[in-house]
């Protein structure tokens, strides 16, 4: 799956991922290099892995009430805010543009 990535300073690039293999969007944010802290590695904990999602949303689901709970612990948030580690990789992520949040917290 393809989708884009805009990093902290604007700048947009296209990250190629595989869809079957379960990863998250954190885990290939951190792969390609991004400022991910993620310091609770996943689990919903941390809010370090904040995402803003520009295009795409429909194709990601719902948050979960754990993943929402953590989101409002956030100093700014966003109609489209995510974790992305709470976000798993599949071919719904098509075309999807993705802006970092998490340094910024
Ligand atoms: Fe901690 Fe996503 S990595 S909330």
């Amino acid at each position: 799956v393809t989708f884009e990535v805009e990093d902290l300073d604007g700048n947009r690039q296209s990250i190629e991922a595989p869809d079957d293999m379960g990863l998250s969007l954190m885990e290939v944010l951190k792969a390609s290099d991004y400022p991910v802290l993620a310091t609770c590695g996943g689990m919903a904990l941390c809010a370090t892995c904040h995402v803003e999602v520009l295009e795409g949303k429909d194709g990601l689901g719902d948050a979960s009430d754990v993943e929402l709970d953590q989101l409002e612990t956030l100093p700014e948030l966003f109609p489209t805010s995510r974790l992305a580690c709470q976000i798993r990789i599949s071919d719904m992520l098509e075309g999807a543009v993705i802006k970092l949040r998490g340094e910024e917290n």
